[in-house]
């Protein structure tokens, strides 16, 4: 690998059936002009030959922490620093509990304590092993250390077990990879040269929640954060749309090159909604208030010695239902999201229908899950053509990965 690739990633291969598979994802990766080089575990050398992988990287593949040669040739540091990214695959229970600790007791590990680089992980693992406490403890401690995640995913294993543990698919760590490598394509956007799939086009975002007054001083509300809609702004502009937030209240700084109208209550972000109309693509990730208070008070109410009031609630307009079935003017691709605590991908199938949407990304916001407020998702496409499970990421991929999907889906029916 010269330096003069543009794109390199330092490969460590770990010790699990899915080994086979990453020699696939090497073939993959050099398709697309990304240098590799790779680190083979000892327990990897069990499952594919430091031949086959010296054969596809056309690389030397390393594995010794305290070989000479190696040491001569290029230390661990070096090795560790040379590459865009680090990419573990298969990431082992093993492995992930070393990395999380901190241990540097093979060249594998001292690498990917050493990077300075980020750092992308596909693990594979027994099902047990990957619900285990244990893992689940690590994986939540790598991902606070930003490292990022991708799979795994459910299916039968060749352990003859069912569940999740199986390493994603190396197309899909391809694509993880070329987005975690991202920011070196994002300099393209800086000298102008960046492919614009959006523009000329208008995208319409509603994000954050809605306030439904009581009376001048109190209102009903929720816990949306508004960061999934403004990171959707955010990926919007960078693809070159015009873009449009009708935003409830958030503490959030508006998006550079998005044009934000703030609303309050559900009617008001209607409103504003259908003044924004037409528009190319909508995407409805406000969390709006199913309910405003039927009459809300002219004055503050006062509790003055009486029984407490009693709150009668008139239904809001469902803003992503009207504009999905407007007869004229109803944007190419209306999107909706479906926060659910259970049943999440069902409930999404029916308000996909019952709404009109064309898509509806399902996310779960049980408390436990740290989805409201929190900087992760883990979200399910929901279409007529089908369910696709997405890994966690954190809300900015997911929003990069969904414009990325809309700007193909729109060229293709334009
Ligand atoms: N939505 C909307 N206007 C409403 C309610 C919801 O535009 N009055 C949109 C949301 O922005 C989201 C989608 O509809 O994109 C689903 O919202 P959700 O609250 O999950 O669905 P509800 O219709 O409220 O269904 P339920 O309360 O039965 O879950």
């Amino acid at each position: 690998m010269t330096k003069t690739s543009a794109r390199s990633v330092l490969l460590v291969i770990g010790g699990g059936i899915a080994a086979y598979k990453t020699l696939e994802l090497i073939r993959l990766l050099k398709g697309r002009g990304i240098g590799v080089r790779a680190i083979l575990t000892r327990a990897g050398e069990q499952f594919v030959t430091p031949l086959s992988v010296a054969a596809l990287t056309g690389e030397k593949v390393y594995s010794d922490l305290f070989s000479l040669t190696d040491e001569a040739e290029m230390g661990h540091i070096e090795l560790s620093r040379a590459a865009d990214l680090v990419v573990v695959a298969p990431a082992t229970a093993d492995l992930m509990a070393r990395m999380a600790q901190g241990l540097a007791n093979d060249l594998a590990a001292t690498a990917l304590l050493a990077t300075d680089k980020p750092v992308l992980i596909a693990p594979a693992m027994n099902v047990r092993m990957w619900l285990h406490p244990a893992t689940q403890r690590n994986l939540a401690r790598l991902l606070a250390d930003g490292v990022r995640v991708i799979g795994p995913d459910e299916g039968d294993m060749a352990c003859g077990e069912f569940g999740p543990g199986r390493m994603a698919e190396p197309a899909a760590i391809a694509v993880a990879i070329d987005e975690a490598l991202a920011p070196a394509e994002g300099m393209k956007l800086l000298t102008g040269d960046a492919p614009r799939p959006l523009r000329g086009r208008k995208v319409l975002i509603t994000a954050g929640p809605t306030r439904e007054a009581i009376d001048p001083v109190r209102y009903i509300s929720n816990h949306s954060s508004g960061k999934q809609g403004y990171a959707l702004a955010a990926a919007a502009v960078a693809l070159g749309a015009e873009v449009v937030l009708v935003s409830g209240p958030v503490s959030l700084p508006i998006p550079p090159g998005a044009q934000m109208v703030p609303v309050e209550s559900a009617a008001q972000m209607m409103a504003a909604v259908s003044r924004e109309l037409p528009a190319d693509i909508a995407i409805f990730t406000a969390a709006v208030a199913d309910w405003r208070v039927a009459q809300r008070a002219d004055e503050k109410i006062k509790k003055g010695g009486k029984a407490p009031p009693t709150l009668t609630l008139a239904e809001n307009p469902d803003i992503l239902k009207t504009v999905a079935t407007l007869k004229s003017g109803r944007p190419k691709l209306v999107v909706g999201f479906a926060a659910e605590t259970e049943r999440v991908v069902a409930h999404a199938q029916e308000k996909l229908t019952r709404k009109g949407a064309d898509l509806i990304i399902a996310n779960d916001v049980s408390p436990e899950g740290g989805v409201f407020g929190g900087d992760r998702n883990t979200v399910h496409l929901v279409s007529k053509a089908g369910v696709e499970d997405w890994p966690n990421l954190s809300k900015a991929e997911v929003a990069r990965r969904l414009m990325d999907r809309l700007a193909g889906t729109l060229a293709e029916t334009a």
